[in-house]
């Protein structure tokens, strides 16, 4: 198995994977396709995929965003799915490491998330890699 940059011409089979992480991605495909496409282009986004015969097998991205309060770079890891037929066999864990070996080559000083308590798969990995709750809450708003 490979670790390695999305390219533009995987996005079929991330968008099947992207499925697999929520269904409610299926009527967004167009609009997620464009939104792939330019996460490609941007020098503080990243997108990787994890390849094993030939097949993506596993998708994660995430982003670089200065924050004063961290007197630095913070790295958002924005998605992270791995295929069903494929799990349980160190894929994530490998795409996590690969994200913050990036982050910590830009000079993160800190990774962050977001997940839901229903993920209990993705909270274990999450803690099995030292990811913590943390205290704050957490407050967003749509435009
Ligand atoms: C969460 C997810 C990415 C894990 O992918 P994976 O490739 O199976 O994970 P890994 O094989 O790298 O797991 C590494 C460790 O995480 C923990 N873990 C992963 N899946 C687990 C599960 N189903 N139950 C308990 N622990 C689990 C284990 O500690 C595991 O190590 P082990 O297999 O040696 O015990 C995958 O289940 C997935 O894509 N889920 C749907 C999408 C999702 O929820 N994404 C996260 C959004 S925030």
């Amino acid at each position: 198995m490979i670790i390695r940059k999305a390219k533009k011409e995987d996005f079929k089979e991330i968008f099947e994977l992207l499925l697999q992480l929520s269904t409610k991605n299926k009527k967004d495909k167009a609009a997620i396709k464009k939104s792939y496409e330019q996460s490609l282009k941007l020098k503080d986004s990243f997108d990787i995929v994890a390849i094993e015969n030939k097949e993506v097998v596993g998708y994660a991205s995430g982003g670089l965003c200065y924050a004063l309060w961290a007197r630095g770079y913070v790295f958002w890891i924005h998605e992270l799915v791995t295929s069903k037929k494929h799990r349980r066999k160190g894929i994530a864990k490998k795409l996590i490491l690969e994200l913050e070996k990036i982050a910590k080559k830009r000079k993160a000083k800190q990774m962050f998330l977001a997940t839901q308590k229903e993920r209990k798969p993705a909270i274990s990995l999450y803690s099995r890699m030292d990811y913590v709750p943390s205290k704050n809450y957490y407050l967003r708003k749509f435009f």
